[in-house]
């Protein structure tokens, strides 16, 4: 039995709990293929708090789970071998803006719609932004390298990150990057944690660049036939427009957040909708534009926002798909493909799921414009879930062939986590893996650091 009470001593009792409830609710994400069983739940405070955490695992041999706003989707925050949850939500203080150097240093635990708040309230902009905004945290948005809806302009959070402060599986603090733009001297390290989804170290601090506030922003909304037409009317508005975001929906993905009580913009029901948010300053060449893809038959119909309520009234269109169908507990996939490669993957992926799932519904939606899919497969309500979770696993075989036929990712944005672990082969060649393991080796020795998460030992 692992010593608590010296952990304790090392965070302050009043850090460390095993109380049920607790125990339950940090010890899972989003994902709900698995239950949640960690040993306890520690927050703390510094980086000091920290690295006596990870020591005292080093001795006591125990696993430790990194813990954000807990809002991935492949399992990578799930806690369900008996280790301790290392939460940040009490490390969640943003800690000094430079204005000179545009950077804001944070702590782990700081909520990413926070930053963007704090950002703006001081003149400046966060741009990376995706559904999850409101519980995500930056530890865990560096943890998974997280995208989202604004990457085709500004970038991955690989892109934002300017100096971390990292404690790794031995109990040593790093300083990694410390806020320079050039700096030639070696290995950059700081991207090996960026995206490690807590396997080598646990990010404490991070200094994240910021940029100026974007202009106004418009949003068009169109129906649309087929992904062809969908990657045409892509070429046309990039080519002459200043867009921000190119996403997509399914006409399932309209039922289910219609079935939640959000109002169908356009009478026409097609099989695909497409969202644009350019730029208000473009607005009379994207009129143009939208123009000409109507007259050309790309698209169906559409609607242009005329206001900042409305503009975000059909975001929600396709940023509250996740949630109106969390009820249906789906089977979830995240795959990319280069954007040129988008209609020939998604006309042989949707191929081989209607042949797989002949009777289920399958919901696309996700971010278009830079060759990322989310594929949510809903569960019939009588099947139970261990049963609906090995059927898809092994379709997901099937679709991963796909995704590897057409050189893409078995995960996007979602991390691997355990549910993708099985198929990292699937995007990652063995002599890839076997690096990685070797990486792993030299930052976490003895295996403590998010175990059995990405790959095994
Ligand atoms: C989204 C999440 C699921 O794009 O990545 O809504
Ligand atoms: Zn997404």
């Amino acid at each position: 039995m692992a010593d608590l009470q010296s952990l304790a001593n090392v965070v302050g009792p009043e850090n460390l709990t095993v109380d049920d409830d607790v125990r339950h609710e940090f010890g899972r994400d989003w994902t709900r293929y698995m239950q949640p069983a960690p040993l306890a739940v520690t927050f703390p405070r510094s980086t000091e708090h920290v690295r006596g955490i990870v020591r005292w695992a080093r001795n006591e041999k125990v696993g430790i789970v990194p813990s954000g706003g807990r809002s991935g989707l492949s399992g990578g925050a799930m806690a369900i071998k008996g280790e301790l949850v290392v939460s940040f939500s009490k490390m969640n203080k943003i800690l000094e803006l430079s204005r000179g150097d545009a950077m804001v240093r944070c702590e782990a635990g700081v909520i990413t719609e926070n930053l963007q708040k704090f950002a703006l309230d001081h003149g400046f902009y966060y741009p990376v932004d995706f559904a999850a905004r409101g519980s995500s945290a930056i530890g865990g948005n560096i943890a998974t390298n997280a995208g989202g809806i604004k990457v085709l302009r500004y970038g991955l959070t690989r892109d934002w990150v300017a100096g971390l402060t990292v404690v790794t599986g031995t109990g040593e603090v790093l300083e990694l990057g410390k806020g320079l733009i050039k700096n030639a001297t070696g290995y950059d390290l700081r991207h090996l944690f960026i995206g490690s989804e807590g396997t080598l170290g646990l990010v404490t601090h991070a200094t994240m660049r910021l940029t100026r506030p974007p202009l106004p922003q418009r949003v068009l909304f169109m129906a649309v036939n087929d992904t062809e037409s969908i990657m045409k009317i892509f070429d046309a508005f990039r080519s002459s427009v200043a867009i921000s975001a190119f996403e997509t929906l399914n006409e399932d993905a309209m039922q289910g957040v219609s079935a939640k009580g959000l109002k169908r913009p356009l009478e026409t029901v097609s099989r695909w909708y497409v969202l644009v948010e350019h730029d208000t300053a473009d607005n009379d060449r994207a009129l143009e534009v939208f123009q000409t893809v109507m007259n050309e038959g790309l698209a169906l119909d559409g609607v242009v926002s005329e206001s900042s309520a409305q503009a975000a009234a059909l975001w929600r269109l396709r940023e509250d798909i996740t949630e109106a169908l969390a009820h249906h507990t789906p089977y979830k996939n995240d795959v990319s493909v280069m954007v040129s490669r988008v209609p020939s993957f998604l006309a042989d992926a949707d191929a081989v799921l209607k042949r797989e799932y002949p009777t289920y519904t399958i919901v696309w939606f996700g971010h278009i414009g830079d060759g990322n899919l989310h594929i949510s497969i809903l569960k019939p309500k009588e099947l139970p879930m261990e049963q609906f979770y090995k059927a898809c696993q092994k379709v997901d075989t099937m679709l991963f062939e796909v995704v590897q036929k057409h050189g893409g990712s078995i995960s996007a944005e979602h991390g691997v986590g355990l549910t993708k672990k099985p198929f990292l082969s699937y995007t990652r060649s063995p002599e890839e893996i076997a690096t990685m393991r070797a990486l792993k080796q030299v930052f976490d020795p003895d295996g403590i650091m998010n175990p059995g998460k990405m790959f095994d030992p």
